[in-house]
C-alpha cells in the first residue's frame, strides 16, 4: 500500500526545487518562490485524478477530516454517526470538533449502510461520517438516498480509499466534504499530508480559511489579509505538497499495477482455497486495489492464518486485536481520556461506549484478515506469495 514503493528521483527533483528558492511555505513570498507553488501544484493533480471542483491540502489526513467537520458546520453537541472499524482519527476528528460520536455497525464491506445509520438515529443525530475503509466505497446510493430523505450531513473521511470510486465518482465527493491521507501508509504519500476535497465553493473557502487562521487568502500582502472566520493551522508544507504532487502524477499507473496485482491473487485464492470469502464491494470496478480483504470462518481462525501468514512472510493485517483500527481496542475512547474537557465531557456520551453491542462488527471484523497490495511486486514474487497464502489459508478454511 505504502506510496513508498514507487519513490525516487521524480520527488527529489521537486524537493529540491523547493529547497533551491528556500520558500518553503505554500503562502505569499511571492518574489522568492520563482514562480513555484507546489501545494497549488498537489491540489490541480488531486482535482484532475478526482474530479473534485475544488480541492484544499493541509497537513495530514487527521486534519483533514477535521477541517471537513468544521466547513460542514459540525460542532459543539452534534451526533454524529461514526463506525467502530477506522483508524482512531475518524472518532478524534468528531470529538475535538465538539461533536458526539454515535456508534453504528459495518458489515463485510467494511463500511457503515444504510440499515445501519437508520438504526443508530435519534432525534439528535446531525451528520454521518463515512468512513470508506480499506481502499473502496461504501454502498452509496442506499446511504445518499437515506441522508436525503432523514436530512442528514454527509462528511467522508476516504483517509484509506483515495483511488476509490462508486460508479464512477471519487469518493469523497459524495457529501459536503471529504478528506483524503497521504501519510506513508497510503496509496500516495507526502511524507504527511492529507486533502479535502468538495463540490460546493463556499465549502472550499471554509475549509482553507480554517486551516490558516480563517485567512481569506486575497492579494499577496499577507499582512493584511482579512479573517472572515476563526480557524487554526493545519497548513501543509511546501516540501511535504511537492511529494506528493510526484506521487498524484503516477497515481493511476500504481493502481493499475494494485489492480491487476489483487486480481492475480484473488483468482487464484477463489480457485484453490474452498470456504474463504471475499469484501462484497458495491461496485467492485471502482475498488483502488490497495487491499486484498478475505474472511475466514470465524476470528479463532482468521486469528491463526494471520499469526501464520505473517511467520512465513506473507504479513496481513488482523485489524481485529490490532491497536488501533478496532474499537476493542479504543480504551481511552471508552472512558473518554484526553487532557482537556471535550464537549462530550460537558454533554455526556450519547451511547454508553463501554457496553456498546456491535455484533456484526465484531462478525465482520473478527474474520477479516487483509493484505496490502504492493506496487514494486514481480509477477515471481505475487506467485511465490499467491503459493504460501494457498497453502496457509487452507489449513485455517
Ligand atoms: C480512515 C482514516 N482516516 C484518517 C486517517 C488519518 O490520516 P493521517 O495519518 O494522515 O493523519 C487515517 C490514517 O491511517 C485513516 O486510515
Amino acid at each position: 500500500m505504502p506510496g513508498m514503493d514507487w519513490f525516487g528521483d521524480e520527488e527529489r527533483r521537486e524537493v529540491n526545487e523547493v529547497l533551491e528558492t528556500g520558500c518553503l511555505f505554500r503562502y505569499n513570498h511571492d518574489a522568492l518562490r520563482q514562480g513555484r507553488w507546489k501545494a497549488r501544484e498537489f491540489e490541480a493533480e488531486v482535482r484532475r485524478f478526482t474530479g473534485a471542483p475544488f480541492a484544499h491540502a493541509v497537513s495530514s489526513g487527521s486534519t483533514a477530516v477535521a477541517a471537513a467537520m468544521a466547513a460542514s458546520g459540525l460542532g459543539f453537541g452534534d451526533e454524529v454517526i461514526v463506525p467502530p472499524f477506522t483508524y482512531i482519527a475518524t472518532i478524534e476528528g468528531v470529538l475535538l470538533g465538539g461533536g458526539l460520536p454515535v456508534f453504528a455497525e459495518v458489515d463485510d464491506n467494511l463500511c457503515l449502510t444504510a440499515e445501519s445509520i437508520e438504526k443508530a438515529l435519534t432525534p439528535n443525530t446531525k451528520a454521518v461520517m463515512l468512513v470508506h475503509m480499506c481502499g473502496a466505497a461504501a454502498d452509496m446510493d442506499s446511504i445518499l438516498a437515506l441522508c436525503e430523505r432523514r436530512n442528514l450531513v454527509l462528511v467522508e473521511d476516504a483517509g484509506q480509499a483515495l483511488g476509490a470510486f462508486y460508479k464512477g465518482q471519487s469518493v469523497g465527493l459524495f457529501g459536503v466534504a471529504g478528506a483524503y491521507s497521504f501519510d506513508f501508509f497510503k496509496i500516495a504519500t507526502a511524507g504527511e499530508g492529507g486533502v479535502c476535497v468538495t463540490n460546493r465553493e463556499d465549502v472550499y473557502h471554509l475549509l482553507h480559511q480554517f486551516s490558516d487562521h480563517g485567512h481569506d487568502h486575497i492579494g499577496d500582502n499577507r499582512g493584511m489579509e482579512q479573517h472572515p472566520i476563526l480557524g487554526t493551522n493545519f497548513r501543509l508544507s511546501e516540501l511535504h505538497a511537492a511529494v506528493g504532487l510526484v506521487q498524484m502524477r503516477r497515481i493511476e499507473q500504481v493502481r493499475d499495477r494494485k489492480r491487476s496485482a489483487k486480481q492475480a491473487l484473488k483468482d487464484r485464492l477463489q480457485a484453490e482455497v474452498p470456504g474463504l470469502g471475499f469484501r462484497p464491494m458495491p461496485d467492485a470496478a471502482g475498488d483502488s486495489g490497495t487491499f486484498l480483504n478475505l474472511f475466514l470462518p470465524d476470528a479463532a481462525a482468521a486469528s491463526r492464518a494471520a499469526a501464520e501468514l505473517g511467520s512465513r512472510g506473507a504479513g496481513v493485517n488482523y485489524w481485529y486485536t490490532n491497536m488501533y483500527h478496532f474499537i476493542n481496542q479504543w480504551d481511552h475512547l471508552k472512558n473518554l481520556r484526553s487532557p482537556f474537557k471535550m464537549a462530550i465531557h460537558h454533554l455526556g456520551a450519547p451511547q454508553d461506549y463501554n457496553a456498546l453491542e456491535l455484533p456484526q462488527s465484531q462478525h465482520s471484523i473478527g474474520r477479516l484478515i487483509s493484505l496490502g497490495i504492493r506496487t514494486n511486486w514481480t509477477d515471481t514474487q505475487i506467485d511465490e506469495l499467491g503459493a504460501t497464502m494457498v497453502d496457509v489459508l487452507r489449513k485455517h478454511c
